[in-house]
């Protein structure tokens, strides 16, 4: 399957790991980067859901071989030769072809069990990526969850829980593939995707403060593996429709939540996965240190514009009157 953004090849020699791949935004993910030719290692604690994105992802690239072998394919423009050299060519780790480079359009998923909070199975993973490609171009930190509880009502445990998940998993994922493949081989790219609304985040304030860590984990190793060639960001998502967000929280929360978004609807899992492809491209070269808000304006207004209150009988934005020659 092609990508409906992206031209089919852009990652072709870049191996990526995406943490929780096996479901919602890290699946969505994992297709879009295997189907612009990365090859893809997901990760997650359940062996199910990971097998079944790995399954996708090959039927996927069967069908754009035989798309290709039949003449028809849809990912190249007039011209595209399936190079990845280009003027937006850095020289980093995604440059030079390698063993995870099979020169196909479609790159492979590879499914691997893992709990980015042990230590030890990190270590493994990251181990079993290194002897299978060689290299790690871009991480992917897609992982993470937390529940729903007035903060009060959260306990010392239940706090913990949701920051050793999304904070110390986070830390241990970067710090294992930043030390063990990008230092050593001068580059590569973390993604950490995070929360959007950022003015606080009541019913979760334990996640709304493991993400805006993350946020600035990402920000200050952006600056301090700049010299290693390392660029870090962070994309803040905001009320994203998958079926963990669709059926996690009581239903009333999830029948309002898209009139609380400026957009009015929620976003998809491909507008996530569209963003870190534009990352993982050269046009993410120059981009590092920022957290990048996909959220159809969530961040900046609660609602729709404009409210009842600051319309008039005709739903038009009230406006302050002048005398027309002040106009
Ligand atoms: N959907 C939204 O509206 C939204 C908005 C903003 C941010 N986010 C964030 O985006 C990420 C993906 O969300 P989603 O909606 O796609 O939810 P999801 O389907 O529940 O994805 C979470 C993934 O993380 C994996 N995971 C959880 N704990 C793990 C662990 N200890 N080790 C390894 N993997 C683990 C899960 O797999 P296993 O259970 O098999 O481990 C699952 O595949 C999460 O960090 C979420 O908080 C979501």
């Amino acid at each position: 399957m092609s990508s409906l953004v992206f031209r089919g090849g852009l990652l072709s020699g870049q191996v990526a790991i995406v943490s929780g791949g096996g479901s919602g935004i890290g699946r969505t993910t994992a297709l879009e980067l295997a189907a612009l030719g990365a090859q893809v290692v997901i990760c997650g604690r359940r062996e199910g859901p990971l097998a079944r994105t790995a399954a996708d992802a090959g039927r996927a690239a069967d069908a754009g071989r035989a798309e290709g072998a039949a003449g028809t394919s849809g990912t190249r423009g007039p011209g595209e030769t399936g190079e990845t050299g280009g003027p937006g060519e850095t020289g980093g780790p995604g440059d030079t072809g390698g063993p995870g480079d099979t020169g196909e359009v479609g790159g492979r998923v590879t499914p691997l069990v893992c709990d980015i909070r042990e230590e030890e199975q990190v270590d493994a993973l990251v181990s079993a990526v290194l002897e299978r490609h060689g290299r790690i171009d871009l991480l992917v930190n897609n992982a993470g969850g937390q529940f729903l509880a007035p903060a009060e009502q959260i306990s010392a445990r239940g706090f913990r829980a949701v920051m050793r998940l999304n904070v110390e998993g986070t830390w241990l994922m970067t710090h294992a593939v930043a030390t063990r493949a990008m230092i050593p081989a001068g580059g590569g790219k973390i993604v950490s995707v995070t929360l959007s609304p950022h003015n606080g985040m009541p019913g979760m304030a334990h996640s709304g403060a493991a993400r805006a860590a993350v946020e600035n984990l990402m920000r200050s190793l952006a600056v301090e593996w700049a010299r290693f060639g390392i660029r870090c960001n962070a994309i803040a998502a905001g009320q994203i429709a998958t079926e963990a967000m669709l059926s996690k929280y009581p239903s009333q929360i999830t029948e309002m939540v898209a009139s609380t978004i400026p957009a009015g609807r929620l976003g998809t899992p491909e507008e996530i996965a569209w963003m870190v492809a534009h990352l993982a491209s050269p046009a993410g070269d120059f981009t590092s240190g920022s957290v990048i808000t996909v959220d159809g304006a969530r961040d900046n207004w609660l609602g729709q514009w404009p409210p009842r209150w600051g319309a008039d009988a005709a739903g038009t934005p009230l406006s302050e009157q002048r005398p027309d020659s002040a106009v």
